[in-house]
């Protein structure tokens, strides 16, 4: 897809459709007003006939407007003009891009940044668009025999801005939700790959891959005997039960000056989570192929910082592992030592995802980070929690934990923050080792990141817990590539400031 801003009256525009909305009750936008002026009250007429009500999502498409020179026009209604907030702003693009898809439009020009979206600016407005757009477009079906692409498919966005200076904006708008919606893209496609594809193997490959494209990457594997060695003795744990070997994957960013710190992103790499002896029941188990969200999340993450060169020194781990039951696998009741010294007695072998973090934590204490960052599909009680709305954040450093909440609030790809308190730390103690790898069914979201936390002290840490947020059950299963959204976003305002 191509995005282009210009600015213009609506009836000068020679395109194949022009894009206006009209609010609940049959009242027109601005730019609308002006092209039922233009057309002799042609779709005013049309409205008052009730043919378009203005209700959120509703489309009609017109052909041979008089005196204007697109060939079509296509109304779209917002809803209630005082409710038009983000979310129907969003349902108004995705819809407003299926019907220019499905209807042979392949360009379009678009009134969006008219259209007053609570708190948000043109920026905002420009950027959520080409994400939204490109959202909605995405498809995944390397795995079907035959496409199902449409005909004459839509090829290229202009939005149109009302001043100069907003074009500028709206170019720089245009930049930054192409960088995102690459590296979100990029997250869907890692995470919606069946498991016997994205093993540990093709995540490293993957890394290495990006490495060779751009000059100021890096990137190292660490395989599984290395791990060993290192004493990686929670991640060994858990990649050992599977013929497939676990990796640890580190890609370095060179962006900002060479004495700065770098913000370390980690991810949750487990590329399918069976439960491992404790085994998960069969229902939904498919979807455990997406329990490597977190390492899609960052990678994504990763591919966007470094498509808009941002000034920064970015390094991000992937904890890459299968968790399989085997002849091989950990047991209930296994101690095993960590890289930080510290015991842990795995009374669930399916907590797996804590003990591969825990280690590629303690692992990156090496880079001296500014900040360190992990995100993981890490716990079901966080799904019962928060639903699919919001990602769990839990930090040791509320200044962290605040700029990342805004960044979510900014993105649309919002977190909620759960207490850290150390109140929660005695559900962990263990009668064998210095800790289990359980904390009880209350509180599991918290007890999770508290397990997290003892691995964590050296440096400022947030944990994000995506379990509801990085795919999409039922009919629209598939990866949603959050939170790809809010850490940019975070990643951005950390280079403004
Ligand atoms: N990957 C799962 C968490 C998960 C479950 C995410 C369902 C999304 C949907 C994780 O490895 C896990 O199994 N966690 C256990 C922890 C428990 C054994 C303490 C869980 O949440 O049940
Ligand atoms: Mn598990
Ligand atoms: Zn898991």
């Amino acid at each position: 897809m191509e995005f282009g801003v210009k600015s213009g009256n609506p009836e000068k525009q020679r395109s194949a459709c022009v894009v206006v909305g009209v609010y609940e009750s049959r009242k027109l936008s601005a730019m609308g007003e002006q092209l039922d002026h233009i057309s002799d009250g042609y779709l005013s007429n049309i409205i008052r006939r009730g043919d378009m009500e203005g209700k959120l999502g509703q489309v009609l498409l017109l052909h041979n407007v008089p005196n204007v020179m697109s060939d079509r026009i296509l109304l779209i209604g917002c809803g209630k003009e005082r409710d038009f907030a983000d979310s129907q702003y969003k349902n108004m693009i995705a819809k407003v891009i299926t019907t220019l898809n499905d209807t042979g439009s392949m360009e379009a020009v678009c009134f969006f940044s008219e259209l007053n979206v609570r708190g948000r600016d043109i920026h905002w407005k420009i950027r959520q668009a080409v994400e939204s757009t490109q959202d909605t477009l995405y498809t995944f079906d390397n795995f079907k025999s035959k496409s199902d692409a449409a005909r004459r498919p839509l090829r290229r966005i202009t939005f149109n801005v009302t001043s100069r200076k907003e074009l500028t904006i709206g170019e720089n708008a245009i930049k930054e939700g192409l960088a995102v919606s690459k590296g979100t893209h990029r997250a869907r496609d890692l995470a919606n790959l069946p498991p016997n594809v994205a093993n540990p193997t093709y995540l490293a490959e993957q890394a290495q891959k990006l490495s060779e494209e751009y000059s100021d990457v890096s990137c190292e594997i660490l395989d599984e005997s290395e791990l060993e060695s290192m004493g990686m003795g929670a991640f060994v744990a858990v990649s050992k039960g599977s013929e497939q070997p676990g990796k640890l994957i580190i890609l370095k960013y060179a962006g900002g000056e060479a004495d700065r710190k770098p913000v370390v992103l980690v991810g949750k790499g487990i590329t399918f989570d069976t439960g491992g002896i404790s085994l998960k029941p069969g229902e939904a188990m498919d979807e455990m192929k997406f329990d490597m969200g977190g390492a899609a999340g960052v990678f994504g993450s990763f591919v966007t910082a470094v498509e808009l060169e941002l000034p920064i020194n970015l390094i991000m781990v992937i904890a890459a592992a299968e968790n399989m039951p085997d002849g091989r696998a950990s047991r209930p009741g296994d101690i095993v030592t960590s890289l930080s010294g510290q015991t842990i007695e795995i009374l669930n072998t399916d907590a797996e995802g804590r003990l591969v973090l825990c280690d590629a934590l303690t692992y990156v204490e090496r880079f001296e980070p500014d900040v360190v960052i992990d995100v993981a599909t890490l716990t079901g009680a966080c799904v019962i929690a928060l639903g699919a709305h919001a990602s769990g954040l839990l930090s040791n450093h509320s200044p962290l934990a605040h700029e990342l909440l805004n960044a979510g609030k900014q993105s649309g790809d919002k977190a909620w923050q759960l207490p850290l308190w150390d109140d929660y730390q005695e559900q962990l103690n263990s009668n064998f080792a210095d800790m289990a790898n359980i904390g009880g069914k209350p509180a599991g979201t918290i007890t999770a990141a508290c397990f997290l936390s003892r691995f964590t002290k050296k440096f400022n840490w947030a944990h994000l817990d995506i379990a509801g947020t990085a795919w999409l059950s039922g009919k629209a299963k598939g990866s949603t590539g959050r939170p790809v959204p809010l850490l940019t976003q975070y990643l951005i305002n950390r280079c403004k400031s």
